[in-house]
């Protein structure tokens, strides 16, 4: 089996208690109805997520001094992406006489915290579940019947599929070895979980019903 047999195999094997889960209900978030308070509370939360995001890649540039120049370029350019999803969602919130709400407690730093406790290893692999970003945009883009976000989808989801594609090659890259399977599974399943757990108390949040969303998915929660 070769790396990238690996990393296809490895997702299948999850895909019904992490990935199915939370792409169905990524999904049922995404179909929110524009005009509601409960989708301007979904792109704040996004909003959040996207600045949080490029932050924790600041902070990674400073902090890890072991990164290969060219891991140095690809991280500051994300960063400088992440910044520009939130200015954009922050845009868009604005125009509806919204705006962002950033909690000083950080509510999204927990999970960005762990990839930058020291181990580079780990940092590495941090955007292994960015799929579900590419999932949300996407299917945002073709739900949506309101055109302002639908530009938003657009102008996010170019920057979305590049990281994402970029993390799938580096997986497989790193599956050819085979003794870093078993981390990267590792890595894999908590990064996935961590996903779930936030995914299920955001759909709860906003009044989706989990249950309902998740069985007609074919899942459990
Ligand atoms: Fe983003
Ligand atoms: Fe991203």
């Amino acid at each position: 089996m070769n790396g990238k047999e690996f990393v296809t195999q490895l997702a299948a094997k999850h895909y019904p208690d992490l990935e199915g889960p939370v792409l169905a209900l990524r999904r049922a978030l995404a179909e929110l109805d524009p005009a509601t308070p409960q989708f301007v509370e979904l792109m704040q939360r996004q909003a959040k997520k996207e600045l949080r995001h490029g932050v924790a890649f600041t902070k990674a540039l400073l902090q890890y001094d072991g990164l290969e120049h060219h891991e140095r370029a690809e991280i500051a350019e994300q960063a400088a992406e992440e910044y520009h999803h939130f200015a954009l969602i922050k845009d868009y919130l604005n125009s509806r006489g919204s705006d962002v709400q950033i909690d000083p407690a950080g509510a999204f730093d927990a999970y960005f915290d762990r990839f930058l406790a020291g181990d580079i290893a780990v940092f590495r692999l941090c955007n292994i579940a960015e799929k579900s970003a590419v999932v949300f945009q996407a299917h945002l883009r073709d739900a949506t019947p309101d055109a302002a976000v639908r530009k938003l989808c657009e102008d996010i989801l170019a920057d979305e599929e590049e990281h994402g594609d970029y993390m799938a090659e580096k997986l497989a890259g790193m599956a050819e070895n085979e003794e870093t399977r078993p981390f990267l599974e590792e890595q894999f399943v908590l990064s996935w979980s961590s996903q779930k757990q936030g995914v299920l108390a955001e759909a709860q949040a906003l009044g989706i019903d989990v249950e309902r969303v998740l069985s007609a998915a074919g899942f459990s929660a």
